[in-house]
């Protein structure tokens, strides 16, 4: 069972809008089009129909589908002359040929048009969605449903095109059906070993088209056991098939991809990037995978971290690892995406010069202008591990010569694990936006990864899923605004945190007033009230080890001493300036020079940069330590404030949905209050400074 999130269609549509849902029309022609350009047409106009039959009311068989076998002068024929003009108004799918005079600018892939078609007779009123490929018909017609339903009105675009070109989902799904960091049930791709391609596959597919989703992981960075044979006979009919029906949708099928694969699958001694027999085998191997999948788009690679094998224990670098697999499914259009995600998690935090967040620099700065262009670097948005608020890593205006995407994590392991509502966007957003300072213009890591500061076409953005096989995809409902938000702001980077929730809360939710304005609040919120109650300023962690739920400030995993922020009677944080580990000077130089000293550095990070005493005050004029204790107390109100919106829904929202949410809250609640107490009662010990508001510190 599973629900329609924001493709369910519900609710009246403005009778002006509702009107051109009456015929869908097309110069769809069956000979012009690849086979897979052709599903995903069939889609754009299968779509039309559903929202149709739903805002008309009408039975799915009742609809009507004008197809015309030749051109457009044909459908303004049909159109006229059908049964006295029985349609007043329509919707037009209308394929350009890409050669068509200037029509240059609908040529990229994704890119469509939405225009009104009014003839001088006033005898057709068509709203067109143009585009010259099977994606942008279907973007567009995505598009021209979020209109109906979201304006209550059909306006013209101009010519649409994604920011970025790969725009990507990497669900961390094992095979016996479990997810690593999974938060909302099981898998929906694997269950015992088997493959799953279903009518839920068919309707997540749905989902991410409509939302720009162009390539999809579907198994977990860790490749281990039975995930290793992915790449063997054993599972290729139903990858085949997985990514045929994904292609119908615009969406390309990748893989995680074990380093070891060699050793485990193919009884080879080593997995040495350059030894003979290494390189042979993986030849064969791409070439057998390619026969059997051939619109695959390649893999993700984690080597070389936590454990994974990797090109390391050769004496090889990345760049030997990630090319040489390259080479070899170059020729079958493949890609190589290679995780920065790397850090030797067994450092010894007591020796002051230690720091996780340096690695990822560390480690491949000095192999920039190395990789082939077929690989892609694949970066997490900061250097640690997707923490509550973290700076960018310094990879992005570091490297110059290397194909770069941005990884960010949709599934919120450290925010609240879809048990707490903490909308997301807006931290991607400010990723997106950071300069660099790289270069004197655009300089932005969302510049970066469109190939627009040092070229570069196999750039992009991917989010960690955070669906499963509860009916709701995303276990909390309000987590599925996260889902919705990463693929509408990879493919639009200039889109508003604001106006995606705004979206998603009318395409999912009744569109009355209230809900918009208190929903909206809440998520607008939700960030900053996470950051609030949980660990401060930018220091990170002080969550339960290994299962990341909770507060437990000192519970850094790979730091058994409890020395990781460095807490202790006077103050608390890391020195990461060029006195201290150096990380800051991986910067160029103006932020370098920023975040070196505390009187520039912005206060949300302080404790990532530098060490405070708990007297200092901050840019706010408050001690650290009040701030500590304040914002805790916010935090715990604030979702109290939170609930106090959210019950004044009971009877807006259906039952189920209200019930569900209210639960989620008020477990957020308690979950907030045991933050508050266990990290002030810590700082007070630590300190013995008390509250100047005299509040009970628990
Ligand atoms: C985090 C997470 C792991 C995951 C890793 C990664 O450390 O806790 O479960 O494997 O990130 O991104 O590879």
């Amino acid at each position: 069972m599973y629900f329609k999130a924001w493709l369910n269609y519900d609710g009246e549509l403005n009778e002006n809008v509702r009107d051109y849902f009456q015929a869908v029309f097309s110069n769809y022609e069956s000979n012009v089009f690849s086979k897979v350009n052709r599903q995903m047409y069939l889609h754009a106009m299968e779509e039309v129909k559903a929202a149709a039959n739903s805002f008309l009311g009408k039975k799915p068989d009742e609809y009507d589908f004008i197809m015309n076998e030749e051109n457009f002068t044909v459908i303004e024929e049909k159109y006229e002359n059908t049964e006295e003009q029985k349609w007043k108004r329509g919707i037009l799918l209308y394929y350009v040929p890409e050669n068509q005079d200037n029509e240059e600018s609908l040529s990229t892939d994704g890119a469509y048009e939405i225009k009104q078609y009014l003839d001088e007779e006033k005898r057709f009123d068509l709203w067109t969605v143009r585009a010259s490929g099977g994606r942008g018909i279907l973007y567009g017609t995505y598009a021209l449903i979020r209109q109906a339903i979201c304006d209550g009105k059909l306006t013209d675009t101009g010519v649409v095109k994604p920011s970025l070109a790969l725009r990507m989902l990497n669900h961390w799904d094992n095979l016996d059906g479990s997810i690593e960091r999974g938060y909302s049930g099981n898998s929906f791709f694997f269950s015992k070993n088997q493959i799953l391609v279903d009518e839920r596959t068919a309707f997540y597919a749905r989902l991410l088209a409509s939302v720009g989703i162009n390539g999809v992981v579907i198994n977990n960075v860790n490749v281990k056991d039975m995930a290793t044979r992915l790449i063997s006979p054993l599972y290729y009919a139903k990858l085949r098939e997985m990514s045929e029906l994904f292609a119908g949708y615009g969406i390309q099928l990748f893989m995680s991809l074990n380093f070891a694969a060699p050793m485990e699958l193919g009884g080879l001694s080593g997995c040495d990037p350059l030894a003979e027999d290494v390189v042979r085998w993986w030849k064969e191997k791409m070439q057998e995978v390619y026969r059997e999948i051939p619109n695959l788009g390649g893999f993700l690679v984690k080597a070389d971290s936590e454990g994974r094998p990797g090109p390391f224990t050769y004496g090889r670098t990345h760049a030997d690892g990630a090319n040489m697999l390259a080479k070899e499914i170059a020729p079958y259009g493949g890609l190589i995406i290679w995780r920065c995600f790397v850090y030797n998690c067994k450092q010894d935090w007591r020796d002051k010069k230690t720091d996780r967040a340096r690695a990822g620099y560390d480690n491949f700065m000095p192999l920039d202008g190395k990789f082939l262009d077929n690989v892609i670097l694949q970066i997490k948005n900061g250097p640690m591990d997707f923490q509550v608020r973290e700076p960018i890593s310094p990879l992005f205006g570091g490297l110059r010569s290397t194909n770069q995407m941005l990884e960010v994590q949709i599934a919120q392991e450290y925010t609240g694990q879809q048990r707490h509502v903490c909308y997301l966007v807006p931290m991607w957003k400010e990723a997106l936006d950071f300069h660099t300072y790289c270069k004197e213009s655009d300089d932005r890591v969302q510049d970066i990864i469109k190939g627009k500061t040092f070229g570069g076409r196999n750039c992009g953005m991917a989010g960690v899923a955070n669906t499963g096989d509860d009916p709701n995809w995303t276990g909390h409902d309000l987590a599925a605004a996260n889902l919705y938000g990463f693929g509408r702001l990879s493919f639009d980077n200039n889109l508003s945190s604001e106006e995606i929730a705004r979206e998603w809360i009318s395409m999912t939710f009744p569109r009355t007033p209230i809900v918009m304005s208190n929903l909206l609040y809440i998520l607008m919120n939700s960030w900053s009230t996470y950051e609030h109650y949980t660990s401060p300023l930018g220091i990170g962690w002080m969550v339960n080890p290994s299962y990341h739920y909770g507060p437990n400030v000192d519970g850094y995993e790979y730091d058994r001493w409890g020395t990781y922020h460095r807490a202790d009677c006077k103050g608390i944080g890391i020195d990461r300036t060029s006195k201290g580990t150096g990380y800051s000077t991986q910067y160029q130089k103006q932020n370098a020079m920023m975040y070196e000293d505390v009187a520039t550095c912005p206060d949300e990070l302080l404790l990532f940069f530098h060490r405070i005493l708990y007297t200092d005050r901050l840019k706010s004029g408050k001690t650290l330590i009040q701030h500590i204790y304040d914002t805790h107390f916010e935090g715990v109100e604030e979702v109290k404030e939170f609930i106090r919106l959210f019950c004044q829904l009971e009877g807006v929202l259906s039952e189920d949905v209200f019930q569900r949410i209210l639960n989620r809250l008020t477990e957020q609640l308690s979950s907030a209050e045991e933050w508050r107490d266990v990290v002030n009662t810590y700082f007070y010990r630590k300190s013995g400074i008390e509250d100047e508001k005299s509040r009970e510190i628990y």
